[in-house]
C-alpha cells in the first residue's frame, strides 16, 4: 500500500476497490466520528470517518487535536458538505499522543502574538502553514527565474572582515575568551590572535563579493541571510533576514530597474499561477480582519487584487529631485501630518515617505532614482552632477522600500575617493578595487528583502509572521 499526501488523496477519485493510508495530526475530532486530519501538505484536510462501534473507547479518547496519526481505510465519496472524498477508517494507530489540556493550538483563533510565543508549533495553524508553504514556493520562484535567465547561484561567505553598506552595524564573530581576551599595548583587544587572525563579522550584505563573480561569470545572483545590528524594532525589521543579491556585468541603471521588474512580476506571477489556494486562504483571512478595523486602516485591496496590481502595471520611475517636489507639496507635508517634515533636498526618506508616495500619489510600485550621494552607500556610481549617485529603491505598497540596488562606482580613483571620504582603508578592500585595476566595466545589482516580499506576497502585517524564527532586538528563542 502506497502512503499518499492529503493532497494528493484531495485529488484522487474515490474508489472503494482501494485501501489507502495517510499520516498526520488531528485537527479536530467532532461527535466521535469525524477527524480532520492534516499532514502539512495542503490548507485543507482530509476527512477520515471512524465507527465508533468498531474501535475500543480508550483508543477513542486519544484522538485529540495535535496528536499524530496512522490511517489506513477506503477512499470514499463524502456524504457530508465542505469534501468530496473522506476515508472510511479501517485502521487507526496513534502514533504520538497529544495533551489536550495543554496543546497550545487549540481549534480557535490564537493572537500572532501569542503564536510568536509557540513558534514551534504555529505552522499547525492554517494561516502559518499558508505563509510558510507561499514562503518556500516563492524561494522556489526566485531560483527558477535566474536559471531561465542563465544567471549562477553564487554563496558569499556569511563570516565577513568587511562592512559592504559601510554602516558599521554588524554582529562580531570570535571565538575569544570574553572574560579573558588577549590585549594589545594599548590595552585593546587583539584580535591578531582571534580564530581568524583579524576582526571579523556577520555579513551585512553579499554584494561586494557577488561583484567579483559578476566580473568573471558574468550574471550571478546570492540568495543567503544576512543580519544587521540595527536596534530598530519596526513590523518590517529583523536582525537576520534573507537577501536575494543579483550582480550583472555590462549593465547599467535602466537594465537593472527593467531587471528588478520583471523579476518581481514574474515570481508574483508564480505565486498567483501555482498556489492559488494559499492566496485565495490569506486573502479571506485579511478581508475578515479589516472587518474588525476601522475604515481608516483597512486594505485598499484585497491580497490577490494587490498582487495582480503588481504583475500587471508598470512601475513608476522618477528621481528622488522629482520625489522631493511631490513630497514637498503633498497635503500631510504641508499639514504636518507626516512625522519628519521634508524641508529641503537632500531629506533621506522615511516609510510613511515611502508609502505616500506609492499608497497615495502614485497608486503604484515605484523606482526612485538618482539620490543624494551622502545619504547612499559608498559602492554607488557618482552622477555628473557630482551629488547624486545611480542608486534605486523599489517601493512597494504596505511595505515601502522591499529592493535597493545601484549601478556600482566602475572608476578606480573616483571609487578610492569615495572611500577615503568615509574612512574606509584601501587594504581592507584590495581585492575590491582590483575589479576597478583589471577589465573594469560598467556593471549593477540590487537586493531584495526576502521577509519583505513574503510579507507582500502573504498580506501579512509583521516581519516576525513570515520568517520561521524571527532574530530582533531582544529575543532569539527557538
Ligand atoms: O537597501 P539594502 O541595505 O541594500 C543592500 O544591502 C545592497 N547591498 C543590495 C544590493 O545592491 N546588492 O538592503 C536591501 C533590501 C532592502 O530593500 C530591504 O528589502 C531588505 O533588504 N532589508 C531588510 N529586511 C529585513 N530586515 C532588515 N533589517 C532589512 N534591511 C534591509
Ligand atoms: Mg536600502
Amino acid at each position: 500500500m502506497k502512503p499518499f499526501t492529503v493532497l494528493e488523496l484531495l485529488q484522487k477519485a474515490p474508489s472503494i476497490l482501494e485501501t489507502v493510508e495517510i499520516k498526520g495530526w488531528v485537527k479536530t475530532f467532532r461527535a466521535n466520528r469525524f477527524i480532520a486530519l492534516n499532514d502539512g501538505s495542503s490548507l485543507n484536510n482530509i476527512q477520515c470517518v471512524v465507527d465508533f462501534e468498531k474501535f475500543d473507547e480508550s483508543l477513542l479518547k486519544r484522538i485529540t487535536t495535535g496528536a499524530a496519526l496512522h490511517i489506513t481505510g477506503e477512499l470514499v465519496e463524502s456524504q457530508g458538505k465542505g469534501q468530496h472524498v473522506e476515508i472510511m477508517v479501517s485502521t487507526l494507530h496513534i502514533l504520538g499522543d497529544s495533551n489536550p489540556e495543554t496543546y497550545p493550538i487549540q481549534p480557535k483563533k490564537h493572537s500572532f502574538e501569542f503564536l510568536r510565543e509557540q513558534a514551534h508549533l504555529r505552522t499547525r495553524t492554517n494561516t502559518f502553514s499558508a505563509v510558510m508553504r507561499l514562503r518556500s514556493a516563492l524561494s522556489f520562484a526566485i531560483h527558477k527565474y535566474f536559471n531561465e535567465q542563465g544567471f549562477y547561484y553564487m554563496h558569499a561567505p556569511i563570516i565577513t572582515g568587511s562592512d559592504a553598506e559601510g554602516a558599521g552595524e554588524m554582529f562580531r564573530v570570535t571565538s575569544l575568551d570574553p572574560k579573558n581576551p588577549p590585549l594589545d599595548e594599548k590595552g585593546d583587544v587583539d584580535y591578531t590572535l582571534d580564530f581568524f587572525g583579524k576582526e571579523t563579522k556577520l555579513t551585512v550584505s553579499g554584494q561586494l563579493e557577488a561583484e567579483t563573480y559578476a566580473m568573471s561569470l558574468g550574471k550571478v545572483y546570492t540568495f543567503g541571510p544576512t543580519f544587521r545590528a540595527e536596534n530598530s524594532n519596526t513590523s518590517r525589521h529583523l536582525a537576520e533576514f534573507w537577501m536575494i543579491e543579483p550582480e550583472v556585468a555590462f549593465l547599467d541603471l535602466d537594465g537593472n530597474m527593467d531587471l528588478a521588474e520583471d523579476f518581481l512580476k514574474y515570481i508574483l506571477k508564480y505565486l498567483l499561477d501555482h498556489h492559488e489556494e494559499d492566496l485565495n486562504f490569506l486573502d479571506k483571512r485579511q478581508q475578515d480582519e479589516d472587518k474588525t478595523k476601522p475604515q481608516a486602516e483597512r486594505n485598499e485591496m484585497g491580497l490577490i487584487e494587490k498582487l495582480k496590481f503588481v504583475t500587471e502595471n508598470h512601475f513608476m520611475r522618477l528621481s528622488y529631485t522629482e520625489a522631493i517636489d511631490i513630497l514637498r507639496n503633498s497635503k500631510p507635508n504641508k499639514k504636518k501630518k507626516f512625522k519628519y517634515i521634508i524641508t529641503e533636498w537632500g531629506a533621506d526618506l522615511q516609510s510613511e515617505h515611502e508609502r505616500f508616495l506609492v499608497e497615495k500619489h502614485f497608486k503604484s510600485p515605484v523606482i526612485l532614482f538618482d539620490y543624494p550621494a551622502n545619504i547612499k552607500a559608498f559602492y554607488m556610481r557618482l552622477n555628473d552632477d557630482g551629488k547624486t549617485v545611480r542608486a534605486m529603491d523599489i517601493l512597494f505598497p504596505g511595505i515601502g522600500e522591499i529592493v535597493g540596488g545601484a549601478q556600482r562606482e566602475e572608476r578606480l580613483e573616483v571609487l578610492k575617493q569615495k572611500m577615503a571620504a568615509i574612512n574606509i582603508p584601501e587594504a581592507e578592500l584590495w581585492w575590491y578595487l582590483d575589479l576597478r585595476k583589471y577589465g573594469t566595466a560598467v556593471h549593477s545589482g540590487f537586493g531584495l528583502g526576502f521577509e519583505r516580499l513574503v510579507m507582500f506576497a502573504t498580506g501579512m502585517g509583521n516581519i516576525r509572521d513570515v520568517i520561521p524564527y524571527p532574530r530582533t532586538p531582544q529575543n532569539a528563542e527557538f
